[in-house]
This record gives C-alpha cells, sequence and structure tokens, in this order.
C-alpha cells in the first residue's frame, strides 16, 4: 500500500529551500517510529538531503529513490519501474517521504496519510499540494503541545 508522511505548517509549508522550515525532535521522533523497518520512497533532493545530514541513507529502513541520474552516492536503491515497485507493496507500506515533487506526483495514488500539523506559520517557500479532504476519512489524531498527527484513509469508490 501506498502511504505518505508530511510535516506541514498551518499553511501547508514543508521546505525552505532544500531544508525543513523548523527543527522539530518530536516530529522526527515520530517519523522514525512510523518508518522504520519499512521501506521508503523519496526524490533525489531528498535523497542529498538525508546524505548530507546523516552520511548515509537512512537506517533500518530500503531506501528507494527517483532519479534520472545513473549513479547515487551511499547505498539508496533507483527505482526504475515506479508502478511495479508499488505494485509490490500490495501487503505492507510504501512509504513517500518527500520532497514536493514526489508528494505532487505521488499524492493521487496514496491509499493512507500520515501527517503532522506543525502550529503556527513558518518561513519558507515550498508548499504542499491542495489535498481535497473529502477523499480521506480521519482514522486517529493525536496532539502534542505543538504538533498533531493525524492518519487519514483513502476513501474506496
Ligand atoms: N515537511 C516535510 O515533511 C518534508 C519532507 C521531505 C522533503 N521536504 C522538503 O521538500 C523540498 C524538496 O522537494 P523537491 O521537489 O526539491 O525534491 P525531491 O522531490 O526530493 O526531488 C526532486 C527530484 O527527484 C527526481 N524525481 C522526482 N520525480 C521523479 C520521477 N517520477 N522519476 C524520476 N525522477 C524523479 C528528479 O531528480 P533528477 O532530475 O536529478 O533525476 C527531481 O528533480 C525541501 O524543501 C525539503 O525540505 C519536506
Amino acid at each position: 500500500m501506498l502511504a505518505l508522511i508530511v510535516a506541514v505548517d498551518d499553511n501547508f509549508l514543508i521546505g525552505n529551500g532544500n531544508e525543513l522550515p523548523w527543527y522539530e525532535p518530536n516530529d522526527l521522533k515520530y517519523f522514525k517510529q512510523i518508518t522504520l523497518n519499512k521501506a521508503v520512497l523519496m526524490g533525489y533532493n531528498t535523497y542529498l538531503s538525508i546524505i548530507k545530514r546523516l552520511g548515509r541513507p537512512l537506517p533500518r529502513r530500503i531506501n528507494y529513490v527517483l532519479t534520472y541520474e545513473k549513479k547515487l552516492p551511499a547505498g539508496g536503491i533507483i527505482v526504475d519501474n515506479l508502478d511495479s515497485l508499488i505494485a509490490s507493496y500490495q501487503d505492507s507500506e510504501l512509504f513517500v517521504i518527500g520532497g514536493k515533487s514526489v508528494y505532487e506526483s505521488l499524492l493521487p495514488r496514496v491509499e493512507r496519510l500520515y501527517l503532522t500539523r506543525i502550529k503556527g506559520i513558518h518561513e519558507g517557500n515550498i508548499y504542499f499540494p491542495r489535498i481535497n479532504f473529502n477523499e480521506f476519512i480521519l482514522l486517529s489524531t493525536k496532539t502534542n503541545d505543538n504538533l498533531t498527527f493525524e492518519v487519514y484513509e483513502r476513501i474506496k469508490k
């Protein structure tokens, strides 16, 4: 199943240049808890920013990368057939983890959405695409200080 995880502020801001607009350790912990031992799928820029930050791909996760480059630094797996990759995750979650261009192209195919809302308006220039919340039902919501963790599932047609 294709899942998506993202953190947004009140304006659905997600990025500032190639960085996150905030430092929210509790969101990073949540991201780790949800994605650990799973497969994650990301764009080239997001992969490079992880390598820059950690010096390696996300540990204890399969790191799939969408890119037209022929080679990747350090251990990520280049996706050569996106449709068959998604089809191979029918019984477990494959997490779309960004960035903007990958969120935009895959949001219509996402069946589960892990949305962290970070209270306030932050500085930045990259926004999440518009979500039609009528297509989803809210499965759970949990608030911890300025963060609200929501999980949605796409309504089956
Ligand atoms: N708030 C959050 O939760 C969150 C999470 C992640 C990222 N972000 C933010 O998102 C921003 C980065 O977004 P971005 O759009 O620049 O980067 P991105 O989506 O990580 O990477 C874009 C690149 O991925 C490759 N790509 C994308 N779709 C592809 C496809 N279908 N097939 C093949 N290659 C594909 C292309 O690279 P090539 O042309 O090199 O092949 C494209 O230039 C940053 O500001 C970051 O902080 C926020």
